[in-house]
């Protein structure tokens, strides 16, 4: 197979130099956005007089020829044609003979890759978006479903305080919006059209980048072509984002698997998601929710990389720039799936709230309602600390709950309690009384809960 420079060449490229440059097995994944990209640019080449109608019109018809050949499984890839920019190429001038010849003019493919990826990511950070949009639309649901679940909240993974189980699960729904918040600006440096910046300076030939542009959906055209075909920041910036949704996920994850140990018996996840162990007949494993803890350190790691391969490259193109695509679709792959099975897995997952509500009521979690109780008899909130934390004490030696303290032994901490006391201890009221904006009370939880429907269509 000839190759695109034999030119300039005396001697054959050796089958292990095509064998470790080629990215074929990989970027075929490109092939719909290679062809849409090479049908706008072949109707600008004619627009602009710069090849014929008739040769631009064989063009576009070679090229959906090829995309259906693709598409059904038909077309040969070749390892010796490097990468989806010449396979494609190649089998069009096969098929249109000189026609096919003129497609790569005022082209090159460092701006070619360039223009395949961000199309690609356009349209899979899309999807992702969309994909966020459900998970989210599965928290609200699970969280109207539990309004009357109080769970026991935790700092420092100690009993801290009771709120709602939906006030929980609505944090997520918050580092959702985040997330998807974070996506959907990033769309604004992938909708950037790099063709036309040809290999690195532009071309002699006068094309119209605009059309282009129009063409294929583009919001804005790159305005240095050094840049254009250097630049992977969009690329760098979509595996970001994805980092931060699964550190998400995983958090999520860690929760579950937390969840539904014996220690805790907060929640069962139903058997569709668990597994069980080859040895031991009892086990029930949360293999889902692991697997999604460890693939983040993958989508990670693969952060990592790109920042690593651009790191101390200088401009403009130079090949290590093909190693974007590995991490980069495997981070795609892995996000959403990630994410779907998540969104399957929720609704399934049985709450045992009896459970939570007993541990809820446990380890003094309504401490901070005495102090606060105290507070609004004019006690300085330092003081009531203190004295809160003399109750406290004096249950745990006891070993006693502070609903269990008698009254005159309370007023002996302080003069100023009275029977109304009791109503702050029951975590029902302490959940209830947390009314402030954004805070656990019921009627905060639905007026999020309702101010996310209208966001989340
Ligand atoms: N396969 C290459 C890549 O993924 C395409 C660009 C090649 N350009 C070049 N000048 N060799 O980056």
């Amino acid at each position: 197979m000839k190759k695109p420079w034999s030119g300039r060449f005396k001697h054959k490229t050796s089958e292990k130099v095509e064998a470790f440059t080629e990215s074929i097995s990989f970027d075929k994944r490109l092939w719909k956005y290679d062809i849409t990209g090479s049908i706008a640019h072949a109707k600008m080449l004619s627009k602009q007089g710069i090849i014929s109608q008739k040769d631009s019109a064989a063009i576009v018809k070679g090229l959906m020829e090829i995309a259906e050949n693709i598409n059904s499984g038909k077309f040969g890839f070749r390892k010796e044609l490097e990468d989806i920019h010449m396979n494609i190429e190649s089998a069009l001038s096969e098929k249109i003979g000189q026609a096919g010849k003129k497609l790569h003019t005022a082209r090159s493919r460092n701006d070619q890759v360039s223009l395949d990826l961000r199309l690609y990511l356009k349209e899979e950070t899309e999807e992702i978006i969309s994909i966020i949009n459900t998970l989210q639309k599965t928290f609200l649901e699970i969280s109207e479903r539990h309004m009357d679940a109080i769970m026991p909240g935790y700092t420092h993974l100690q009993r801290a305080q009771p709120v709602l189980l939906s006030h929980h699960f609505l944090a997520y729904v918050e580092m959702l919006q985040r997330d998807r918040n974070r996506f959907e600006d990033s769309v604004k440096r992938i909708d950037v059209l790099p063709l036309g910046s040809c290999a690195i300076s532009g071309t002699t030939l006068p094309i119209d980048r605009t059309y282009t542009a129009k063409a294929l959906g583009f919001k804005a055209i790159s305005g240095n072509s050094i840049d254009a075909v250097s630049d992977r920041d969009f690329a760098i910036e979509f595996l970001s984002c994805s980092s931060i949704t699964m550190m998400h996920l995983s958090r999520l994850a860690e929760e579950l698997i937390l969840w539904s140990t014996e220690e805790f018996r907060f929640i069962e996840i139903s058997d569709e998601f668990t597994t069980g162990s080859s040895i031991m007949p009892q086990k029930k494993n949360p293999d889902v929710a692991e697997l999604i803890r460890g693939k983040t350190g993958r989508v990670y790691g693969n952060l990592i990389s790109l920042l690593t391969i651009m790191k101390g490259l200088p401009l403009s193109y130079n090949r290590d720039l093909q190693e974007d695509k590995l991490p980069v679709f495997d981070t795609v792959d892995t996000l959403k799936a990630c994410l779907e099975i998540m969104t399957e897995m929720l609704p399934g997952i049985k709450f045992r709230t009896e459970r939570m509500r007993t541990s809820a009521g446990e380890a003094y979690s309504t401490a901070t309602d005495i102090a606060e109780y105290l507070v609004k008899k004019d006690v300085p909130f330092r003081e009531a600390h203190e004295i809160t934390g003399k109750i406290v004490l004096y249950c745990i030696e006891k070993d006693i709950t502070l609903q269990s303290l008698e009254l005159e032994k309370l007023k002996a901490f302080s003069p100023v309690i009275s029977k109304d006391i009791f109503s702050v201890l029951d975590p029902a009221e302490s959940v209830k009384a947390r009314s402030t904006y954004g805070g656990t009370s019921p009627s905060e939880v639905r007026r999020q809960i309702k101010r996310y429907k209208k966001i989340l269509k």
